[in-house]
């Protein structure tokens, strides 16, 4: 295995899809504006992200998306606001989601094109270093967060990483899954890397969650616009494409994870999360008792 000294400050976020698995929802609100109790989504990687030691935050957006890069904005007539109205708590919370002045870029994906194509937007701004990437509408929770256990990981083995996890068989064609060549029960070295594969024909059932650290190498795999599974570019044939120069591994997440771009995993999410905070956890189980929900 390699290993690297490089420090990981550069983020990308790439936020420009059309969330059509959140629909009517995502119609006119990006679905990385989405709360989880009362965060959006893209607040929960930007703040996984600062976390993990990242500097620079490089937004991939699209049409109708400015309310991601105007949510991390200072808003001067908000804040005054809230200050004359001594509303300390919100201006507070206001104040948490304001980015410094030029740490955040943002490029335009004028096609949704693929998860891929979205990566390759970044280039200018990724320049010739290695990067994180995380896609918002997987949310982690566990500390280290899950960004920092891929960054801890990236100086032992360098080269191309992401979370992974083991999913059920019968949903191996949700993601990315690895041809295992390597499995310590933690790292995983992969030969071989299918998108969103049938049960039946998928090699493994260890999955590619929503984040990254990437070579550089990545974009002349992506400059080539090879379209695949989906008729999207697609990041996971860039990274078999690469796999001979620069090996992909990936580090088993510990903790929590939702798949919040579906329905299903943003409610069990805001369940989860209802339940940790103290301001909701009781809130949330006397409703349930007074109410009497059975199974
Ligand atoms: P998804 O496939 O989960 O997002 O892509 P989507 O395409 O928006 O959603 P569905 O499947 O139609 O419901 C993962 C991430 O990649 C981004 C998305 O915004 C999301 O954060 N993405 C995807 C882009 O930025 N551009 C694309 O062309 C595709």
């Amino acid at each position: 295995m390699t290993s690297t000294e490089q420090k990981i400050t550069k983020a990308v976020f790439p936020v420009a899809g059309l969330g059509t698995r959140f629909l009517p929802a995502t119609k006119a609100i990006p679905k990385e504006m989405i709360p989880i109790i009362d965060k959006p989504l893209i607040q929960y990687a930007v703040e996984e992200a600062l976390e993990a030691g990242i500097t620079e935050l490089i937004f991939v957006t699209s049409k109708g998306k400015v309310a991601i890069t105007n949510h991390f904005d200072y808003m001067p007539e908000l804040e005054e606001a809230l200050s004359l109205k001594g509303k300390t708590k919100e201006l507070e919370a206001v104040r948490n989601c304001t980015l410094p002045a030029g740490q955040m870029m943002s490029t335009r994906q004028s096609k949704a094109l693929g998860l891929g194509h979205a990566i390759w937007c970044a280039k200018e701004f990724v320049g010739n270093e290695p990067f994180a990437v995380l896609l918002p509408d997987d949310l982690f929770f566990n500390t280290p967060n899950c960004l920092k256990q891929l960054v801890d990981r990236y100086f032992e083995v360098g080269g191309n990483i992401a979370a992974v996890t083991d999913v059920e068989r019968k949903d191996t064609n949700r993601y990315g899954i690895l041809k295992i060549k390597k499995d310590d029960g933690t790292l995983v070295s992969a030969s071989d890397l299918i998108e969103k594969p049938a049960p039946e024909s998928a090699p493994s059932n260890v999955a590619i969650l929503g984040r990254y650290i990437l070579s550089p190498e990545i974009f002349s795999a992506l400059d080539k616009k090879v379209v695949g599974s989906g008729g999207e570019i697609q990041l996971t044939d860039a990274l078999t494409a690469t796999m001979d120069k620069t090996p992909f591994t990936g580090v088993r997440f510990i903790g929590e994870h939702f798949d919040c771009g579906s329905m299903e995993g943003w409610l069990k999410a805001n369940i989860y999360m209802g339940l940790e905070l103290p301001e909701t956890r009781d809130l949330i189980t006397s409703y349930i008792e007074e109410k009497g929900f059975r199974k």
